[in-house]
């Protein structure tokens, strides 16, 4: 097996570092004059993790490919970590937007296209009802919120090394055992071992022991992992694991905002999963903002019985631009017409290059690295065999790799996720870009096993 010399990967990502610095002038000079304006230079945190010294800007994106300010093309595996799967601005979806945004934007009033998203979500999840909110965190916490309403328990249940946007009570991990404020948890409002168990994914024991303490409202989980690596779920893990809800008298609520990836209805239409909550966001409307979540006739009726119309507005779900009326004509569209069964053939068939030509490239070069696909989402890991928890996974994790790969790409000319190893294709891909990325790929590898 091949091993990586870090004296040499050192040297390789001062390289591309230098490279990178030089072919940007632009993005440079922007994100200098940022500093004055930005906190840290940039419109959100998480835009400093990317591998080069400062991010690139952008001037214009369509499909799946962006241009930079420095007039540099790329395509784009990113695709905004999910937000736009559909690929950057599809024009049938562009069109309804345009239209809608000229016909009045936001009323806290419904509009036809609600009814036209409700009843295209039904069809996909199998879940009769929906509402709307902003992003998937705030579809997140208003479903938790139902949760912790209807069986009046006041705990959740969340995966180790889960990710689920910005939910307080998620982002918490173990630390010896313990649960604790995951680390990077900014300021966290209470320790989260007041509000959460976590457990490991694929572990039907330490599962059934949390559950248990009978105070778990919820279990918050994506049907497969996807922040920290793809990690699959092991054959009978989620029947024995909805079975085991159902036992504790505790809702599951499916986060499909990422597993939407595995087809048109995500691993619950794949998997035949029964949540008693589901939640989609990012890809919804093409990268307008805007989020659903769905449950069952049950939670419905039992939600029902405890809202009442003269607090109705202060209930703590819902927003005054949720279910907005651009939101909806964006989701309707998208829906409609790119997030079809048909694309999806497509972008999976794909992911299987993407992570043939991966694989490929790994075995050439005698790396102990292995591939893991969801639908349309395709990504390596640096350890020997699929990790089948979060634990696992964050322990083959190798940031310094990592970080030279991403940059070595991105000076060629393609863009992976800035987290992880991820790469999503969109209805625009072509197997040209997944095949660019291969040959790219077995180069830096080259670069990395060369004895020179
Ligand atoms: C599975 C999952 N759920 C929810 C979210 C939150 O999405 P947003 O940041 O758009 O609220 C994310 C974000 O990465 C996610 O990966």
């Amino acid at each position: 097996m091949t091993t990586i010399h870090r004296e040499k990967l050192r040297v390789l990502r001062e390289n591309e570092e230098k490279r990178f610095v030089t072919e940007h002038p632009r993005s440079a000079e922007l994100y200098q004059r940022a500093q004055n304006s930005l906190l840290g230079g940039v419109p959100m945190n998480w835009m400093k993790k990317w591998a080069g010294a400062f991010p690139v800007f952008v001037a214009h994106a369509k499909g799946a490919h962006f241009t930079c300010v420095d007039g540099k093309q790329y395509v784009d595996l990113c695709l905004g970590d999910t937000g736009a799967m559909t690929g950057h601005s599809p024009d049938v979806v562009m069109d309804a937007v345009a239209r809608r945004a000229r016909d009045g934007i936001t009323l806290m009033l419904p509009t036809e296209d609600a009814l036209h998203v409700g009843e295209d979500l039904k069809k996909r999840f199998g879940l009769p009802y929906w509402q709307f909110a902003l992003t998937a965190t705030d579809a997140n916490r208003f479903s938790i919120r139902i949760a912790r309403e209807v069986t009046q328990r006041p705990k959740i249940l969340v995966f180790h090394y889960c990710y689920h946007g910005t939910v307080d009570e998620s982002l918490a991990a173990l630390q010896d055992g313990e649960v604790g404020p995951r680390r990077g948890n900014l300021g966290p409002p209470v320790n989260p071992a007041e509000t959460t168990r976590v457990v490991e994914f694929n572990d039907l024991n330490g599962l059934e022991e949390a559950l248990k303490h009978h105070d778990v409202a919820c279990i918050l989980a994506e049907p497969a992992m996807t922040n920290v690596g793809i990690i699959l779920p092991v054959a009978g893990y989620w029947k024995a694991a909805r079975e085991l809800a159902r036992r504790y008298g505790v809702l599951l609520i499916a986060d499909e905002t990422h597993t939407i990836c595995a087809g048109p209805g995500g691993c619950t239409a794949e998997w035949k999963l029964e949540p008693d909550l589901l939640v989609f966001g990012k890809a919804i409307a093409s990268g307008i903002p805007g989020a659903a979540y769905g449950c069952t006739e049950e939670v419905a009726q039992r939600i029902a019985a405890r809202i009442h119309l003269e607090d109705c507005d202060v209930g703590g779900i819902g927003g005054t631009l949720a279910g907005n009326a651009l939101s909806l004509a964006a989701m309707r569209a998208t829906l409609e017409h790119v997030l079809t069964a048909g694309n999806f053939e497509r972008m999976i068939s794909l992911a299987v290059r993407f992570n043939q030509g991966v694989s490929s490239a790994i075995q050439a070069f005698d790396l102990s690295w292995n591939v893991q696909r969801l639908g349309c989402r395709a990504e390596y890991t640096f350890s020997e065999k699929a990790p089948q928890n979060g634990g696992e996974s964050a322990a083959a994790a190798d940031f310094a790799l990592e970080r030279f790969l991403h940059l070595y790409v991105l000076n060629r000319g393609i863009l992976l996720t800035p987290f992880h190893n991820m790469a999503l294709m969109c209805p625009e891909t072509t197997g040209y870009d997944v095949d660019q990325h291969t040959e790219i790929f077995r180069e830096a590898l080259s670069k990395l096993s060369s004895t020179a």
